[in-house]
């Protein structure tokens, strides 16, 4: 089953979960990000995950984004900003037939969800979701990812594929 894992990643950590998710799948499948996950990476795909981090309780916003490159000097690490929002991806996938699923990484309390959203956007599309979203959590604002949550990441996305494998 040919699978892409499609992330926005600031501070590594829901690129650190999509390539997880990408092994959990198996050999076919390719995590990739946002701005990778274009043209003729699109091709034959069954399957996309999108995934991103919450943030502002929210899907990140391009305004979200802006305000993070202003004050990028104030982070313990500078953010990643150099590949688009997962939201402005959205906006640009062509619609399809395919399945998809979604994720994010997040602080454990927090209200809000990413998931949800893009896994909307992508019902909007026409693809047809298989299981439900999933949250992987950080210990703190910018990580690291609680330990265990690439183990529950990798048996996610072999969920994913046993699921996709089932149903043919
Ligand atoms: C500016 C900022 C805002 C955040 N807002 C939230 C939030 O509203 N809810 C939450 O659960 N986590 C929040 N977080 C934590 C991030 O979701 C978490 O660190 C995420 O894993 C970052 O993903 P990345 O490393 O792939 O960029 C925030 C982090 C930052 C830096």
């Amino acid at each position: 089953m040919k699978a892409i894992v499609v992330y926005e990643s600031h501070w590594g950590n829901t690129a650190a979960v999509a390539r997880a998710i990408a092994e959990g799948i198996g050999a076919d499948a390719r995590a990739l990000s946002t701005a990778e996950a274009i043209g003729a990476a699109l091709a034959g795909v069954e399957l996309i995950v999108a995934g991103s981090p919450l943030l502002g309780f929210s899907l990140p916003t391009e305004s979200m984004l802006k305000g993070m490159a202003t004050n990028a000097a104030k982070d313990p690490t500078p953010p990643d900003l150099s590949h688009p929002s997962m939201r402005a991806w959205l906006e640009t996938l062509p619609a399809g037939s395919g399945r998809a699923a979604a994720f994010e990484t997040r602080i454990w309390w927090s209200p809000g969800s990413a998931a949800k959203a893009i896994l909307k956007r992508l019902e909007a599309l026409g693809y047809r979701p298989v299981g439900k979203g999933e949250r992987f959590i950080v210990e703190g604002k910018y990580g690291p990812l609680r330990t265990g949550e690439l183990d529950r990441a990798r048996t996610w996305g072999a969920e994913l594929a046993q699921e996709m494998a089932g149903e043919r």
